[in-house]
């Protein structure tokens, strides 16, 4: 199989505030475990994030924090760039909307984005009531008002959330006219808003349905080419096209983001809308990675317009449609960019915490867990499993502490920790810190070998169809045969009576091949644990070098010297967790 080029992208966070669990199990994670995944087998990936600088969400923390909003922006770009780092979420380049290493290019690639959909009339320029902020004196576009959310659910009743804002309601995911709120209200000053005149200009989203649809259409077909989107994606999209597409203004009243490029005095003091620019982010950020590393930022385009290359975005449910709608509206619009080959999407995250009713993340109620607290406590491994262990695929999940030091401790410590710790003592203390030479393999001894190949193949196989908890579960399918197998062998029995002592040597040889494929499988999810294994098998290099894909099952030779042994995975104590917490 040929190899192939991956562009891959987390939907880039708001800079208005810290990190938690609810983020990196929605977006951030998968799309780590999956590029790791991609160069275990050798595809050529770049993965690309950064903050979403601009816009109203900006506007409003700094004004909360007492900060400009490029304060406030540079501080946040700077807090999540050391959570992701902590919990080992590499990305090829972390840029930010407005940071000031990347803003100028990013204003500037956004700008021809849009004066070529411009010139290419897709826009429509027009005048329309919007709400005004007497009192602050200004428009309130998006967050800048909030109000009860005005649309249908299937069964006809109104939605009825009543902390809907401007842009989206987050209750029932469908983009908001700010005009239709119900009981609006201006979240700068309390006031009611009045209705004002203003300008925008319009991306004429009806023109793009049939193309849309058609692609949306060939997305539910399974190949192995082409995985089969998520059905909730493609039956919200594609509801969504159905209801039909209305214009969307992609212009603000507002100075904070890039500003319009017309030379049109309707376009002075307005910047575009954010879920414009933001997308454009992850080109202007690539273009910012090949400036650096290829000294070209043009070469963006071999990511971004070139077939060969498979463009994959993963997303929290809120940002479903802006994935898999405007921004490929917009694409289309400017018509040199392919579309999106793949839009992974999970829903949001509950919290559970000890003692405590299940609730959701909520920052001001204080029940969201930070990554920089927990990181202050907890490895990222352990964090990693769970997320990955309970992610929210297909429906809300809920991030309960019991349950996350039970798996530590029950699974992932229980099966492949203990698994590795036993094998590697064993070798140290019985046969000189070498792999011990085969004596003959029994059946049990070729079965376990046999799974390392099988496991490694059915792992891949949810891989390659974005199935993370699947995938996991297979992986770790092979931690519980591998214990099996030990506690079936027995060999710290064996290995004291010179009879058996060659079927100790064959049992550990088969526990170490078993450590390598172990790591190979697990390194995507917990890469921390991936590269100690490695150092511990003495396989050269860094990830994803030292543990390809392809050599899960490749035997190491008898005779290798092994690394000392490392502790893994650390056990999780509850009471005295929860009693640290209470100090
Ligand atoms: O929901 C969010 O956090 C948005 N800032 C995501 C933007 S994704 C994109 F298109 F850049
Ligand atoms: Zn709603």
């Amino acid at each position: 199989m040929t190899n192939k080029r991956y562009l891959i992208t987390a939907g880039l966070p708001y800079s208005n505030g810290r990190l938690h669990v609810g983020h990196i199990a929605g977006a951030y994670l998968p799309a780590d475990t999956w590029v790791r995944y991609r160069r275990a087998c050798g595809d050529d990936v770049r993965f690309v994030c950064g903050s979403d600088d601009n816009g109203v969400t900006a506007l409003i923390a700094a004004r909360k924090e007492g900060k400009t909003p490029e304060e406030l922006t540079a501080y946040y770009n700077a807090s999540q760039a050391r959570d992701f780092a902590g919990l080992g979420i590499e990305f090829d380049v972390y840029g930010g909307t407005h940071q000031p290493d990347f803003v100028e290019q990013h204003n500037r690639i956004c700008q021809e984005f849009f004066l070529t959909i411009h010139e290419k009339g897709y826009f429509t320029k027009k005048t329309s009531t919007q709400l005004y902020d007497a009192e602050a004196n200004q428009f309130l576009p998006d967050r800048f008002v909030k109000g009860t959310c005005y649309h249908k659910k299937e069964d006809g009743s109104v939605c009825g959330y009543a902390e809907a804002y401007g842009d989206q309601c987050e209750a029932c995911g469908n983009a908001i006219d700010p005009m239709e709120l119900i009981d609006p209200e201006s979240t700068i000053t309390g006031t009611k808003p009045e209705p004002r005149e203003t300008t925008h200009w319009h991306l004429r989203l009806d023109e793009f349905e049939d193309r849309l649809r058609e692609w949306l259409e060939s997305k539910r077909q399974a190949s192995d080419e082409n995985p089969a989107w998520r059905e909730m994606v493609l039956n919200f999209s594609l509801g969504q096209i159905k209801s039909g597409l209305p214009e969307r203004a992609m212009t603000r009243d507002l100075e904070w983001g890039v500003p319009v490029p017309l030379d049109d005095p309707d376009a002075k003091g307005k910047a575009l809308y954010v879920w414009f620019d933001a997308p454009i982010g992850y080109v202007s950020f690539t273009a910012n990675l090949c400036a650096r590393t290829e000294g070209d930022a043009t070469n963006y385009a071999r990511w971004f317009k070139d077939p060969d290359c498979r463009i994959v975005h993963f997303v929290g449910e809120d940002n479903t449609i802006f994935h898999t709608l405007t921004w490929p509206a917009m694409m289309l619009a400017e018509g040199s960019y392919q579309l999106p080959w793949q839009v992974i999407v999970n829903h949001f995250l509950n919290i559970k915490f000890p003692g405590k009713d299940e609730t959701k993340v909520s920052k001001s109620r204080g029940t969201a867990v930070w990554i920089e607290d927990f990181l202050q406590t907890f490895d990222a491994d352990p964090l990693r499993y769970y997320l990955t262990a309970i992610a929210p695929e297909s429906a809300r999940t809920a991030f309960d502490f019991d349950d996350l030091i039970n798996r530590n401790n029950s699974e992932l410590l229980a099966a492949f920790g203990n698994f590795v710790n036993r094998t590697m003592s064993q070798a140290h203390r019985h046969f000189e810190g070498k792999v011990p030479g085969v004596g003959e393999r029994g059946d049990v001894d070729l079965a376990q070998l046999a799974e390392i190949q099988a496991a490694a193949d059915r792992t891949a196989a949810q891989l390659e169809a974005f199935h993370f908890k699947a995938a996991l579960g297979e992986a770790m399918g092979l931690a519980r045969s591998a214990n099996k197998y030990m506690d079936d062998k027995k060999p710290w029995k064996t290995v004291k009576n010179e009879a058996t002592r060659a079927d100790a040597a064959t049992t550990i040889n088969v526990a170490l091949q078993t450590v390598r494929g172990l790591a190979t499988l697990l390194a995507p999810f917990l890469p921390a644990s991936g590269a100690k294994c490695a150092q511990m098998l003495v396989l050269e290099g860094d990830l994803p070098e030292a543990l390809p894909w392809s050599e899960a099952a490749k035997e190491l030779p008898a005779g290798t010297t092994l690394g000392d042994a490392v502790m893994l995975i650390k056990k999780l104590d509850r009471d005295k967790l929860f009693a640290e917490e209470a100090d």
